[in-house]
């Protein structure tokens, strides 16, 4: 292999290009204020399936939503990375990047990540206009996710075929002051979307 002789984080040559169409404009011809929700909570919480609801619901209202899930994301741009502390930052950085720039598209952006560490979800929200990030605790306890384990991952997890499984032997920092909060047992996904576009005044 032949040796690496240049920098690989380098930012230094480029110069920030002006681009004439700018994102207010963009939004106008959507007739919408971008956002991004960004849904944290634990593997099989329901951040996807309330995600998908809530784009649902904008679409049936000719509203422009894009669902960016960590799962999906991880079988393209950021399958390279696995769990570690250091690749999961990345998986954050590199999804916050992308729907940072689908809201410059114009774009409401519902992002679907575990998230697990509240410096990095800062760093999400740092980087958006203020306003635009929205933080949503998709609380549903452990036990629960667990007990649903909709992909049998808990089950592996629990029998040591996966190592650093949040939850189970890796951490989840819970949100402090999330936007929203859903603590979800007993409630169900449509209700939650319906809450969460009416809250927002996304329609
Ligand atoms: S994050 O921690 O980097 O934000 P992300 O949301 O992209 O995670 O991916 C989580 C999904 O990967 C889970 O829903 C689950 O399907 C799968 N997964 C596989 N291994 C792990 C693990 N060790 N910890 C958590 N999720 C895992």
């Amino acid at each position: 292999m032949a040796p690496i002789d240049y920098p690989l984080l380098r930012s230094d040559n480029t110069v920030w290009q002006h681009l004439i169409v700018d994102r207010k404009t963009r939004a106008e011809l959507k007739s919408q204020r971008p956002r991004i929700l960004w849904f944290t909570g634990l593997s099989g919480a329901g951040k996807t399936t309330i995600a998908n609801h809530v784009d649902k619901l904008l679409q049936a209202a000719g509203k422009h939503a894009f669902v960016l899930d960590g799962d999906n994301l991880r079988h393209g741009l950021n399958q390279d990375l696995a769990f570690s502390v250091a690749d999961r930052i990345e998986n954050i950085r590199r999804t916050a990047h992308v729907a940072k720039l689908m809201s410059d598209a114009g774009l409401i952006v519902l992002v679907c990540l575990i998230s697990p560490y509240l410096q990095e979800r800062l760093m999400a929200r740092d980087l958006m206009e203020p306003g635009e990030f929205v933080e949503i605790f998709v609380d549903t306890p452990l036990d629960i996710c667990a007990k649903r384990d909709p992909k049998g991952l808990y089950k592996k997890a629990y029998a040591g075929e996966i190592r650093n499984f949040t939850g189970v032997d890796d951490i989840y920092e819970p949100p402090t002051s999330p936007e929203i909060h859903l603590r979800t047992p007993g409630t169900n996904p449509v209700d939650l979307a319906q809450q969460i576009v009416a809250h927002l005044e996304l329609l």
